[in-house]
Protein backbone atom coordinates (compact mmCIF):
# COMPACT_ATOMS: atom_id res chain seq x y z
CA UNK A 1 0.00 0.00 0.00
CA UNK A 2 1.39 3.53 -0.93
CA UNK A 3 5.10 3.78 -0.13
CA UNK A 4 6.58 7.12 0.06
CA UNK A 5 10.58 7.86 -0.28
CA UNK A 6 12.17 11.07 0.24
CA UNK A 7 16.23 12.45 -0.39
CA UNK A 8 18.05 15.43 0.65
CA UNK A 9 21.38 15.22 -0.18
CA UNK A 10 24.70 16.23 -2.17
CA UNK A 11 23.45 14.85 -5.44
CA UNK A 12 20.30 14.67 -7.83
CA UNK A 13 17.36 12.91 -5.65
CA UNK A 14 16.52 10.59 -8.63
CA UNK A 15 18.38 7.60 -8.75
CA UNK A 16 17.68 7.31 -4.52
CA UNK A 17 13.68 8.31 -5.65
CA UNK A 18 13.64 5.85 -8.66
CA UNK A 19 15.14 3.19 -6.10
CA UNK A 20 13.41 3.63 -3.40
CA UNK A 21 10.44 3.11 -5.15
CA UNK A 22 11.52 -0.56 -6.98
CA UNK A 23 11.83 -1.54 -3.16
CA UNK A 24 8.81 -0.20 -2.27
CA UNK A 25 6.69 -1.68 -4.94
CA UNK A 26 6.00 -4.75 -3.26
CA UNK A 27 3.25 -2.83 -1.17
CA UNK A 28 1.17 -2.72 -4.00
CA UNK A 29 0.44 0.61 -6.31
CA UNK A 30 -1.06 1.91 -9.40
CA UNK A 31 0.57 5.03 -10.14
CA UNK A 32 3.39 6.90 -8.85
CA UNK A 33 5.14 10.04 -8.94
CA UNK A 34 8.50 11.89 -8.00
CA UNK A 35 8.81 16.21 -6.75
CA UNK A 36 12.10 17.60 -6.91
CA UNK A 37 12.90 21.07 -5.90
CA UNK A 38 15.76 23.39 -6.27
CA UNK A 39 16.01 27.62 -5.01
CA UNK A 40 13.57 28.37 -7.93
CA UNK A 41 11.36 25.59 -8.49
CA UNK A 42 9.65 22.62 -8.11
CA UNK A 43 9.02 20.25 -10.77
CA UNK A 44 6.89 17.03 -10.73
CA UNK A 45 6.60 13.77 -12.95
CA UNK A 46 3.65 11.13 -11.98
CA UNK A 47 2.59 8.47 -14.38
CA UNK A 48 -0.10 5.65 -13.90
CA UNK A 49 0.84 2.19 -13.83
CA UNK A 50 4.11 0.70 -13.11
CA UNK A 51 7.71 2.43 -11.91
CA UNK A 52 8.73 1.38 -15.19
CA UNK A 53 6.13 3.91 -17.07
CA UNK A 54 7.64 6.57 -14.56
CA UNK A 55 11.10 5.97 -14.91
CA UNK A 56 10.47 6.02 -19.22
CA UNK A 57 8.76 9.90 -18.50
CA UNK A 58 11.81 10.86 -16.42
CA UNK A 59 14.28 9.88 -18.89
CA UNK A 60 12.25 11.64 -21.57
CA UNK A 61 12.21 15.02 -19.58
CA UNK A 62 14.49 17.41 -18.77
CA UNK A 63 14.89 17.79 -14.95
CA UNK A 64 16.19 20.79 -13.09
CA UNK A 65 19.09 20.53 -11.17
CA UNK A 66 18.49 19.50 -7.67
CA UNK A 67 19.68 17.68 -4.27
CA UNK A 68 16.11 17.30 -2.72
CA UNK A 69 12.87 15.26 -3.80
CA UNK A 70 10.02 12.84 -2.95
CA UNK A 71 8.43 10.25 -4.34
CA UNK A 72 5.33 8.00 -3.80
CA UNK A 73 3.78 5.19 -5.56
CA UNK A 74 -0.26 5.07 -4.91
CA UNK A 75 -2.52 2.79 -4.20
CA UNK A 76 -5.86 4.25 -5.29
CA UNK A 77 -8.40 4.97 -2.52
CA UNK A 78 -10.30 8.56 -2.68
CA UNK A 79 -10.14 8.78 -6.90
CA UNK A 80 -8.95 6.44 -9.63
CA UNK A 81 -5.66 5.58 -10.45
CA UNK A 82 -5.13 8.93 -12.78
CA UNK A 83 -2.08 11.04 -13.14
CA UNK A 84 -3.99 13.77 -11.80
CA UNK A 85 -4.49 11.82 -8.69
CA UNK A 86 -1.28 10.34 -8.15
CA UNK A 87 1.20 12.02 -5.81
CA UNK A 88 3.10 14.11 -4.87
CA UNK A 89 0.23 16.75 -4.72
CA UNK A 90 1.17 20.76 -5.22
CA UNK A 91 -1.30 23.72 -3.68
CA UNK A 92 0.65 27.00 -3.58
CA UNK A 93 3.69 26.71 -1.64
CA UNK A 94 3.48 23.13 -0.23
CA UNK A 95 4.02 19.66 -2.16
CA UNK A 96 3.50 16.48 -0.50
CA UNK A 97 3.47 13.01 -0.41
CA UNK A 98 0.81 11.03 1.74
CA UNK A 99 0.33 7.44 3.00
CA UNK A 100 -2.96 6.68 4.77
CA UNK A 101 -6.26 8.00 4.50
CA UNK A 102 -7.97 11.12 5.67
CA UNK A 103 -11.42 10.13 7.50
CA UNK A 104 -12.95 13.83 7.10
CA UNK A 105 -11.29 15.13 3.26
CA UNK A 106 -15.15 15.30 2.51
CA UNK A 107 -16.09 17.48 5.36
CA UNK A 108 -12.78 19.58 5.12
CA UNK A 109 -13.31 19.70 1.45
CA UNK A 110 -16.80 21.34 1.66
CA UNK A 111 -15.71 23.67 4.01
CA UNK A 112 -12.44 25.01 2.12
CA UNK A 113 -14.65 25.14 -1.34
CA UNK A 114 -16.73 27.59 0.63
CA UNK A 115 -13.38 29.38 1.19
CA UNK A 116 -13.04 29.85 -2.35
CA UNK A 117 -10.21 27.28 -2.77
CA UNK A 118 -10.38 24.68 -5.72
CA UNK A 119 -9.42 21.42 -5.88
CA UNK A 120 -7.38 19.67 -8.71
CA UNK A 121 -7.58 15.73 -7.96
CA UNK A 122 -10.12 13.81 -6.18
CA UNK A 123 -7.76 12.83 -3.07
CA UNK A 124 -7.54 13.21 0.61
CA UNK A 125 -4.00 14.40 -0.03
CA UNK A 126 -4.84 17.38 -1.52
CA UNK A 127 -6.98 18.36 1.27
CA UNK A 128 -3.73 18.29 3.83
CA UNK A 129 -1.95 19.84 0.99
CA UNK A 130 -4.42 22.63 0.69
CA UNK A 131 -4.39 22.91 4.63
CA UNK A 132 -0.65 22.92 5.00
CA UNK A 133 -0.43 25.94 2.65
CA UNK A 134 -3.33 28.00 3.80
CA UNK A 135 -1.42 28.15 7.33
CA UNK A 136 1.86 28.51 5.11
CA UNK A 137 3.18 32.09 6.03
CA UNK A 138 6.96 31.87 6.87
CA UNK A 139 6.68 29.07 9.81
CA UNK A 140 6.98 25.79 8.12
CA UNK A 141 6.43 24.02 11.80
CA UNK A 142 3.74 26.26 12.75
CA UNK A 143 1.94 25.08 9.11
CA UNK A 144 2.37 21.31 9.69
CA UNK A 145 0.89 21.79 12.85
CA UNK A 146 -2.16 23.75 12.28
CA UNK A 147 -2.72 21.33 9.67
CA UNK A 148 -2.40 18.51 11.60
CA UNK A 149 -4.85 19.37 14.19
CA UNK A 150 -7.70 19.88 11.42
CA UNK A 151 -7.13 16.40 10.30
CA UNK A 152 -8.53 13.13 10.93
CA UNK A 153 -7.03 9.98 10.03
CA UNK A 154 -3.94 8.12 9.26
CA UNK A 155 -0.95 10.11 7.41
CA UNK A 156 2.88 9.53 7.14
CA UNK A 157 4.08 12.69 5.27
CA UNK A 158 6.39 14.23 2.89
CA UNK A 159 6.50 17.43 2.76
CA UNK A 160 8.36 20.67 0.78
CA UNK A 161 8.08 23.70 1.02
CA UNK A 162 9.10 26.62 -1.71
CA UNK A 163 10.48 29.22 0.52
CA UNK A 164 12.56 26.12 2.03
CA UNK A 165 15.52 23.64 0.99
CA UNK A 166 14.30 21.63 4.20
CA UNK A 167 12.45 18.14 4.39
CA UNK A 168 9.73 18.19 6.05
CA UNK A 169 7.94 15.00 7.32
CA UNK A 170 5.40 13.58 10.30
CA UNK A 171 3.20 10.63 10.48
CA UNK A 172 0.14 9.26 12.89
CA UNK A 173 -0.98 5.64 11.91
CA UNK A 174 1.34 4.99 9.25
CA UNK A 175 4.82 3.69 9.03
CA UNK A 176 7.31 5.84 8.59
CA UNK A 177 11.33 6.07 9.39
CA UNK A 178 13.85 9.06 9.07
CA UNK A 179 17.34 7.07 6.94
CA UNK A 180 20.13 8.87 8.47
CA UNK A 181 23.25 9.28 5.98
CA UNK A 182 26.88 10.52 5.50
CA UNK A 183 25.81 14.02 4.23
CA UNK A 184 22.63 12.95 2.96
CA UNK A 185 19.09 11.92 5.07
CA UNK A 186 15.74 9.88 3.47
CA UNK A 187 12.33 9.14 4.72
CA UNK A 188 11.21 6.06 3.65
CA UNK A 189 7.96 3.80 4.08
CA UNK A 190 10.43 1.49 5.21
CA UNK A 191 14.22 1.14 6.32
CA UNK A 192 14.38 -1.77 3.47
CA UNK A 193 13.58 0.75 0.41
CA UNK A 194 17.12 2.75 1.24
CA UNK A 195 19.37 0.00 2.29
CA UNK A 196 21.68 0.25 0.02
CA UNK A 197 22.18 3.78 1.41
CA UNK A 198 22.09 3.50 4.69
CA UNK A 199 21.48 1.00 7.76
CA UNK A 200 20.57 3.64 10.41
CA UNK A 201 17.64 5.33 10.81
CA UNK A 202 15.13 7.16 13.40
CA UNK A 203 11.91 6.04 14.25
CA UNK A 204 9.43 9.04 13.97
CA UNK A 205 7.09 8.73 16.71
CA UNK A 206 3.04 9.90 16.40
CA UNK A 207 2.88 13.73 17.03
CA UNK A 208 6.76 14.15 15.70
CA UNK A 209 7.56 16.52 12.68
CA UNK A 210 11.03 16.36 11.47
CA UNK A 211 12.97 18.96 10.43
CA UNK A 212 15.87 17.28 7.40
CA UNK A 213 18.70 18.75 5.87
CA UNK A 214 21.42 17.16 4.67
CA UNK A 215 23.62 16.69 7.18
CA UNK A 216 21.21 17.43 10.33
CA UNK A 217 17.86 15.63 11.27
CA UNK A 218 15.95 18.03 13.93
CA UNK A 219 12.88 16.06 15.48
CA UNK A 220 10.05 18.25 17.35
CA UNK A 221 7.47 17.24 19.82
CA UNK A 222 5.02 19.80 21.29
CA UNK A 223 6.88 22.73 20.24
CA UNK A 224 10.53 21.49 21.65
CA UNK A 225 13.26 19.45 19.97
CA UNK A 226 13.41 16.15 21.25
CA UNK A 227 16.41 13.34 21.35
CA UNK A 228 15.76 10.16 19.20
CA UNK A 229 17.67 6.98 19.56
CA UNK A 230 19.30 6.23 15.62
CA UNK A 231 18.77 2.40 15.50
CA UNK A 232 20.53 0.25 12.79
CA UNK A 233 18.58 -2.25 11.12
CA UNK A 234 19.64 -6.17 10.62
CA UNK A 235 18.32 -6.06 7.24
CA UNK A 236 21.28 -6.87 5.27
CA UNK A 237 21.23 -5.08 1.45
CA UNK A 238 21.05 -8.41 -0.92
CA UNK A 239 18.29 -9.29 1.34
CA UNK A 240 16.53 -7.79 -1.58
CA UNK A 241 17.86 -9.57 -4.11
CA UNK A 242 16.04 -12.41 -5.69
CA UNK A 243 19.59 -14.67 -5.24
CA UNK A 244 18.71 -15.85 -9.04
CA UNK A 245 15.40 -16.89 -8.45
CA UNK A 246 12.71 -15.90 -10.70
CA UNK A 247 10.67 -14.74 -8.52
CA UNK A 248 10.48 -13.54 -4.98
CA UNK A 249 7.90 -15.26 -4.12
CA UNK A 250 9.74 -18.83 -5.07
CA UNK A 251 12.97 -17.47 -3.64
CA UNK A 252 10.36 -17.06 0.15
CA UNK A 253 9.18 -20.11 -0.10
CA UNK A 254 12.58 -21.60 -0.08
CA UNK A 255 14.47 -19.57 2.59
CA UNK A 256 11.81 -21.66 4.81
CA UNK A 257 13.57 -24.44 6.35
CA UNK A 258 16.62 -21.57 7.13
CA UNK A 259 13.93 -19.19 8.96
CA UNK A 260 11.81 -21.96 10.27
CA UNK A 261 15.46 -22.96 12.08
CA UNK A 262 16.48 -19.61 13.06
CA UNK A 263 12.97 -18.81 14.04
CA UNK A 264 12.83 -22.02 16.44
CA UNK A 265 16.52 -22.20 17.38
CA UNK A 266 16.22 -20.38 21.03
CA UNK A 267 12.71 -22.28 22.47
CA UNK A 268 13.86 -25.40 21.28
CA UNK A 269 16.73 -25.30 23.52
CA UNK A 270 14.48 -23.75 26.15
CA UNK A 271 10.46 -23.44 25.24
CA UNK A 272 9.88 -21.80 28.60
CA UNK A 273 11.16 -18.41 26.80
CA UNK A 274 7.72 -18.67 25.14
CA UNK A 275 4.75 -17.00 26.90
CA UNK A 276 3.23 -18.92 29.42
CA UNK A 277 -0.59 -18.77 28.30
CA UNK A 278 -1.94 -21.46 31.41
CA UNK A 279 -3.56 -18.09 33.08
CA UNK A 280 -6.02 -17.68 30.21
CA UNK A 281 -9.83 -19.49 29.78
CA UNK A 282 -9.82 -18.25 26.28
CA UNK A 283 -7.79 -16.59 23.22
CA UNK A 284 -9.16 -14.55 20.52
CA UNK A 285 -6.49 -14.35 17.92
CA UNK A 286 -6.60 -11.48 15.09
CA UNK A 287 -5.59 -11.31 12.51
CA UNK A 288 -5.95 -10.41 8.58
CA UNK A 289 -5.31 -12.49 5.30
CA UNK A 290 -2.89 -15.11 5.78
CA UNK A 291 -2.07 -14.29 8.80
CA UNK A 292 -5.69 -14.91 9.95
CA UNK A 293 -5.25 -18.62 8.66
CA UNK A 294 -2.01 -18.63 10.36
CA UNK A 295 -4.38 -17.98 13.34
CA UNK A 296 -6.62 -21.19 12.37
CA UNK A 297 -3.78 -23.57 12.72
CA UNK A 298 -3.40 -21.79 15.58
CA UNK A 299 -6.14 -22.05 17.04
CA UNK A 300 -6.85 -25.98 16.08
CA UNK A 301 -4.04 -27.21 17.75
CA UNK A 302 -4.51 -24.90 21.23
CA UNK A 303 -8.40 -26.65 21.31
CA UNK A 304 -7.32 -29.92 20.28
CA UNK A 305 -4.38 -30.06 22.94
CA UNK A 306 -4.35 -27.40 25.13
CA UNK A 307 -7.91 -27.39 26.13
CA UNK A 308 -8.56 -23.70 25.58
CA UNK A 309 -11.18 -22.16 23.33
CA UNK A 310 -9.71 -20.06 20.51
CA UNK A 311 -11.96 -17.22 18.78
CA UNK A 312 -10.57 -16.38 15.20
CA UNK A 313 -11.26 -13.53 13.84
CA UNK A 314 -10.43 -10.77 10.81
CA UNK A 315 -9.76 -7.73 12.44
CA UNK A 316 -11.72 -5.59 10.15
CA UNK A 317 -14.83 -7.37 11.63
CA UNK A 318 -12.88 -7.54 15.18
CA UNK A 319 -12.87 -4.34 15.54
CA UNK A 320 -16.16 -3.32 15.24
CA UNK A 321 -17.62 -5.68 17.17
CA UNK A 322 -19.13 -5.58 20.96
CA UNK A 323 -16.79 -8.03 22.05
CA UNK A 324 -17.68 -9.52 25.67
CA UNK A 325 -14.21 -10.23 27.21
CA UNK A 326 -13.58 -12.47 29.87
CA UNK A 327 -11.20 -11.02 32.08
CA UNK A 328 -9.12 -14.48 31.17
CA UNK A 329 -9.06 -13.62 27.63
CA UNK A 330 -5.72 -13.29 26.25
CA UNK A 331 -5.71 -11.53 22.35
CA UNK A 332 -3.24 -12.87 19.86
CA UNK A 333 -2.57 -10.44 17.35
CA UNK A 334 -0.53 -11.89 14.09
CA UNK A 335 0.75 -9.31 11.44
CA UNK A 336 3.99 -10.10 9.47
CA UNK A 337 4.60 -6.08 8.92
CA UNK A 338 2.87 -5.06 12.17
CA UNK A 339 1.54 -2.11 10.77
CA UNK A 340 -2.09 -3.71 8.94
CA UNK A 341 -4.42 -1.28 10.39
CA UNK A 342 -7.11 -3.15 11.55
CA UNK A 343 -4.55 -5.31 13.50
CA UNK A 344 -3.54 -2.04 15.08
CA UNK A 345 -7.44 -1.08 16.01
CA UNK A 346 -8.16 -4.68 17.27
CA UNK A 347 -4.86 -4.38 19.19
CA UNK A 348 -5.92 -0.88 20.13
CA UNK A 349 -9.51 -2.01 21.70
CA UNK A 350 -8.12 -5.26 23.61
CA UNK A 351 -5.98 -2.80 25.43
CA UNK A 352 -8.42 -0.21 25.94
CA UNK A 353 -10.68 -2.86 27.59
CA UNK A 354 -7.69 -4.23 29.62
CA UNK A 355 -7.16 -7.10 27.95
CA UNK A 356 -3.50 -8.71 27.43
CA UNK A 357 -2.11 -8.55 24.08
CA UNK A 358 0.39 -10.94 22.29
CA UNK A 359 1.68 -10.37 18.94
CA UNK A 360 4.03 -12.81 16.61
CA UNK A 361 5.27 -10.25 14.27
CA UNK A 362 8.07 -10.06 11.85
CA UNK A 363 9.12 -6.26 12.11
CA UNK A 364 10.68 -5.62 15.26
CA UNK A 365 10.19 -2.18 14.94
CA UNK A 366 6.39 -1.63 13.98
CA UNK A 367 3.80 -0.69 15.94
CA UNK A 368 2.23 -4.17 16.74
CA UNK A 369 5.46 -4.82 17.64
CA UNK A 370 5.63 -1.62 19.75
CA UNK A 371 2.37 -1.26 21.69
CA UNK A 372 1.85 -4.83 22.33
CA UNK A 373 1.88 -6.22 25.84
CA UNK A 374 4.05 -9.42 24.71
CA UNK A 375 5.96 -10.11 21.50
CA UNK A 376 7.09 -13.41 19.81
CA UNK A 377 9.28 -12.20 16.73
CA UNK A 378 9.65 -14.75 13.99
CA UNK A 379 12.26 -14.11 11.92
CA UNK A 380 11.51 -14.10 8.30
CA UNK A 381 13.56 -11.14 7.50
CA UNK A 382 12.18 -9.01 4.45
CA UNK A 383 9.25 -10.45 2.86
CA UNK A 384 8.68 -8.65 -0.47
CA UNK A 385 6.46 -11.19 -2.70
CA UNK A 386 2.81 -9.77 -2.06
CA UNK A 387 1.55 -13.07 -1.22
CA UNK A 388 2.90 -13.92 2.28
CA UNK A 389 4.82 -17.33 2.26
CA UNK A 390 7.68 -17.55 4.93
CA UNK A 391 5.99 -15.53 6.87
CA UNK A 392 2.88 -17.64 7.50
CA UNK A 393 4.96 -20.78 7.87
CA UNK A 394 7.04 -18.99 10.70
CA UNK A 395 3.81 -17.79 12.01
CA UNK A 396 1.64 -20.77 12.43
CA UNK A 397 5.25 -22.70 13.58
CA UNK A 398 5.39 -20.13 16.18
CA UNK A 399 1.62 -20.79 17.23
CA UNK A 400 2.24 -24.52 17.36
CA UNK A 401 5.35 -24.44 19.37
CA UNK A 402 2.75 -22.56 21.89
CA UNK A 403 0.02 -25.16 21.31
CA UNK A 404 2.51 -28.00 22.23
CA UNK A 405 4.13 -25.34 25.37
CA UNK A 406 0.60 -24.84 26.49
CA UNK A 407 -0.28 -28.79 26.42
CA UNK A 408 3.17 -29.67 28.49
CA UNK A 409 2.26 -26.59 30.68
CA UNK A 410 -1.38 -27.83 31.49
CA UNK A 411 -0.24 -31.83 31.76
CA UNK A 412 -1.74 -32.80 29.09
CA UNK A 413 0.68 -34.41 27.17
CA UNK A 414 2.94 -36.71 27.96
CA UNK A 415 4.38 -36.51 23.93
CA UNK A 416 7.65 -34.98 23.91
CA UNK A 417 8.55 -33.06 19.96
CA UNK A 418 11.29 -31.15 20.53
CA UNK A 419 14.01 -33.67 19.16
CA UNK A 420 11.66 -34.28 15.79
CA UNK A 421 10.93 -30.65 15.07
CA UNK A 422 14.16 -30.45 15.01
CA UNK A 423 14.40 -31.91 12.17
CA UNK A 424 12.02 -29.85 10.66
CA UNK A 425 14.04 -27.71 8.42
CA UNK A 426 15.40 -30.94 6.90
CA UNK A 427 12.42 -32.61 6.54
CA UNK A 428 10.68 -29.12 4.82
CA UNK A 429 13.74 -28.53 2.37
CA UNK A 430 12.76 -32.20 1.29
CA UNK A 431 9.78 -30.72 0.38
CA UNK A 432 10.69 -27.72 -1.01
CA UNK A 433 13.03 -29.98 -3.40
CA UNK A 434 10.25 -31.83 -5.54
CA UNK A 435 9.39 -28.68 -7.42
CA UNK A 436 8.84 -30.75 -10.55
CA UNK A 437 5.88 -32.91 -9.07
CA UNK A 438 4.24 -29.73 -8.22
CA UNK A 439 5.04 -28.49 -11.85
CA UNK A 440 3.25 -31.56 -12.93
CA UNK A 441 0.11 -30.84 -11.11
CA UNK A 442 0.30 -27.26 -12.36
CA UNK A 443 -0.17 -28.25 -15.28
CA UNK A 444 -3.33 -30.23 -15.16
CA UNK A 445 -4.72 -27.73 -13.57
CA UNK A 446 -3.96 -23.98 -14.66
CA UNK A 447 -6.03 -23.90 -17.22
CA UNK A 448 -9.28 -24.20 -15.16
CA UNK A 449 -11.84 -21.54 -14.03
CA UNK A 450 -12.33 -22.96 -10.28
CA UNK A 451 -10.95 -25.08 -8.19
CA UNK A 452 -11.66 -26.51 -4.45
CA UNK A 453 -9.93 -27.87 -1.81
CA UNK A 454 -11.57 -29.80 0.71
CA UNK A 455 -10.10 -31.23 4.29
CA UNK A 456 -11.68 -31.32 8.27
CA UNK A 457 -10.25 -29.63 11.03
CA UNK A 458 -6.90 -28.51 10.65
CA UNK A 459 -7.19 -30.00 7.21
CA UNK A 460 -9.54 -27.50 6.42
CA UNK A 461 -7.40 -24.41 8.15
CA UNK A 462 -4.62 -25.17 5.44
CA UNK A 463 -7.01 -25.65 2.65
CA UNK A 464 -7.84 -22.29 3.55
CA UNK A 465 -4.76 -20.86 3.02
CA UNK A 466 -4.04 -23.08 -0.05
CA UNK A 467 -6.82 -21.87 -1.74
CA UNK A 468 -5.91 -18.43 -0.99
CA UNK A 469 -2.52 -18.43 -2.21
CA UNK A 470 -3.49 -20.04 -5.36
CA UNK A 471 -6.10 -17.35 -6.06
CA UNK A 472 -4.16 -14.25 -4.95
CA UNK A 473 -1.37 -15.26 -7.92
CA UNK A 474 -2.98 -17.06 -10.24
CA UNK A 475 -6.52 -15.76 -10.36
CA UNK A 476 -7.82 -18.89 -10.66
CA UNK A 477 -11.24 -18.94 -8.55
CA UNK A 478 -10.83 -21.24 -5.58
CA UNK A 479 -12.36 -22.10 -2.48
CA UNK A 480 -12.16 -23.73 0.55
CA UNK A 481 -14.79 -26.14 1.99
CA UNK A 482 -14.95 -28.14 4.68
CA UNK A 483 -15.65 -31.45 3.41
CA UNK A 484 -18.32 -32.60 5.28
CA UNK A 485 -20.69 -29.48 4.45
CA UNK A 486 -20.23 -30.21 0.97
CA UNK A 487 -23.26 -32.34 0.49
CA UNK A 488 -24.74 -28.98 1.91
CA UNK A 489 -25.05 -27.21 -1.23
CA UNK A 490 -21.42 -26.78 -2.82
CA UNK A 491 -21.46 -30.19 -4.49
CA UNK A 492 -23.71 -29.11 -7.28
CA UNK A 493 -20.50 -27.52 -8.80
CA UNK A 494 -18.66 -30.56 -9.26
CA UNK A 495 -18.90 -31.88 -12.83
CA UNK A 496 -16.33 -33.59 -15.26
CA UNK A 497 -12.59 -32.99 -14.98
CA UNK A 498 -13.01 -30.26 -11.89
CA UNK A 499 -10.10 -30.22 -9.75
CA UNK A 500 -10.21 -30.87 -6.17
CA UNK A 501 -7.56 -30.93 -3.60
CA UNK A 502 -8.41 -32.75 -0.42
CA UNK A 503 -5.85 -32.51 2.23
CA UNK A 504 -6.10 -35.52 4.27
CA UNK A 505 -3.08 -35.64 7.44
CA UNK A 506 -5.54 -35.79 10.28
CA UNK A 507 -6.01 -39.24 11.77
CA UNK A 508 -8.89 -38.32 13.38
CA UNK A 509 -11.26 -36.91 10.65
CA UNK A 510 -8.71 -39.22 7.68
CA UNK A 511 -11.38 -41.95 6.72
CA UNK A 512 -14.31 -39.30 7.19
CA UNK A 513 -12.68 -37.00 4.22
CA UNK A 514 -11.78 -40.27 2.22
CA UNK A 515 -15.76 -40.52 1.85
CA UNK A 516 -16.45 -36.72 0.45
CA UNK A 517 -13.61 -37.87 -1.51
CA UNK A 518 -14.79 -40.94 -3.22
CA UNK A 519 -18.44 -38.39 -3.21
CA UNK A 520 -16.75 -35.92 -5.50
CA UNK A 521 -15.09 -38.06 -7.73
CA UNK A 522 -18.49 -39.88 -8.48
CA UNK A 523 -18.99 -36.57 -10.16
CA UNK A 524 -16.55 -36.42 -12.08
CA UNK A 525 -14.25 -34.50 -9.88
CA UNK A 526 -10.19 -34.98 -10.84
CA UNK A 527 -9.14 -34.92 -6.93
CA UNK A 528 -5.13 -34.23 -6.00
CA UNK A 529 -4.75 -35.72 -2.56
CA UNK A 530 -2.34 -33.89 0.09
CA UNK A 531 -1.17 -36.50 2.65
CA UNK A 532 1.05 -37.99 4.89
CA UNK A 533 1.01 -41.41 3.58
CA UNK A 534 -0.59 -43.41 0.76
CA UNK A 535 -4.06 -42.79 0.81
CA UNK A 536 -5.43 -46.21 -1.43
CA UNK A 537 -5.12 -46.08 -5.28
CA UNK A 538 -6.00 -42.30 -5.70
CA UNK A 539 -4.10 -41.60 -9.06
CA UNK A 540 -2.80 -38.11 -8.36
CA UNK A 541 -1.27 -38.20 -4.62
CA UNK A 542 1.56 -35.64 -2.87
CA UNK A 543 3.11 -37.55 -0.18
CA UNK A 544 4.57 -35.32 2.26
CA UNK A 545 6.56 -36.86 5.24
CA UNK A 546 4.87 -37.49 8.63
CA UNK A 547 5.45 -35.75 11.52
CA UNK A 548 3.57 -35.19 14.84
CA UNK A 549 -0.04 -33.12 14.79
CA UNK A 550 1.67 -29.49 15.38
CA UNK A 551 4.18 -29.45 12.96
CA UNK A 552 2.30 -31.26 10.12
CA UNK A 553 0.54 -28.34 8.13
CA UNK A 554 4.44 -26.72 7.71
CA UNK A 555 5.25 -29.49 5.90
CA UNK A 556 2.01 -29.46 3.40
CA UNK A 557 1.06 -25.97 2.92
CA UNK A 558 4.70 -24.76 1.73
CA UNK A 559 3.51 -27.48 -1.49
CA UNK A 560 0.59 -25.40 -1.74
CA UNK A 561 2.60 -22.62 -1.86
CA UNK A 562 4.61 -24.07 -4.80
CA UNK A 563 1.43 -25.46 -7.07
CA UNK A 564 0.10 -21.93 -6.37
CA UNK A 565 3.51 -20.26 -7.57
CA UNK A 566 3.54 -23.14 -10.79
CA UNK A 567 -0.01 -22.52 -11.58
CA UNK A 568 0.64 -18.35 -11.78
CA UNK A 569 3.82 -18.86 -13.58
CA UNK A 570 1.64 -20.82 -16.52
CA UNK A 571 -0.41 -18.55 -16.43
CA UNK A 572 2.24 -15.48 -16.71
CA UNK A 573 0.93 -13.73 -14.08
CA UNK A 574 2.55 -10.88 -12.21
CA UNK A 575 3.41 -13.03 -9.52
CA UNK A 576 5.19 -11.20 -6.80
CA UNK A 577 2.71 -8.39 -7.31
CA UNK A 578 -0.66 -9.40 -7.92
CA UNK A 579 -2.86 -7.15 -9.57
CA UNK A 580 -5.03 -5.06 -7.06
CA UNK A 581 -2.76 -6.51 -3.61
CA UNK A 582 -0.90 -4.81 -1.52
CA UNK A 583 1.85 -6.01 1.33
CA UNK A 584 0.66 -4.50 3.91
CA UNK A 585 -2.38 -2.76 4.43
CA UNK A 586 -1.93 0.48 6.44
CA UNK A 587 -5.49 1.52 5.77
CA UNK A 588 -9.07 0.38 6.79
C1 LIG B 1 -2.07 -8.41 2.91
C2 LIG B 1 -1.03 -9.35 2.32
C3 LIG B 1 -1.17 -10.73 2.93
C4 LIG B 1 -1.06 -10.65 4.45
C5 LIG B 1 -2.08 -9.65 5.02
C6 LIG B 1 -1.81 -9.36 6.49
O1 LIG B 1 -3.33 -8.80 2.50
O2 LIG B 1 -1.18 -9.43 0.91
O3 LIG B 1 -0.16 -11.58 2.42
O4 LIG B 1 -1.29 -11.90 5.00
O5 LIG B 1 -1.98 -8.40 4.33
O6 LIG B 1 -0.59 -8.68 6.60
P1 LIG B 1 0.28 -8.64 7.92
O7 LIG B 1 1.44 -7.74 7.57
O8 LIG B 1 -0.60 -8.03 8.98
O9 LIG B 1 0.67 -10.02 8.23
Amino acid sequence: MCGIIGYIGKSSPIDVLIEGLKNLEYRGYDSAGIAVKNKEEVQKVKSVGKIANLEEKINNTKLIDSNLGIAHTRWATHGSPTEINAHPHTVGNVTIVHNGIIENAEELRKKLEKENIKFNSETDTEVIAVLINKYYKDNELEAIKKALKELKGSYALGILFSGSDKLYTTRKDSPLIVGIGKNENFIASDIAAIINYTNKYILLEEGEIGEITKDKVVIYKDNKIIKKDILETDISADAKDKCGYDHYMLKEIMEEPIVLEKTFKPYLKDLSLLPNLTQYEEIHIVACGSAMYAGLIGSSLLEEFANIRVYVEVASEYRYKNIVYNKKTLVILISQSGETADTIAAMRMAKDAGIDTLAIVNVKTSTIARESDKQVFIEAGPEIAVATTKAYILQAGILSLLAYKTAKDKNLIKEDIIKEVKKLPRLLKEVLDRREEYLEIAKSIYKKDNIFFIGRKIDYSICMEGSLKLKEVSYIHSEAYQAGELKHGTISLINDGYPVFAIITDDKVKDKTISNVEEVISRGADVIIISNEKIANYKKQVIVPKINSFMQPLLVVPTLQLIAYEVAKLRNCDIDKPKNLAKSVTVE
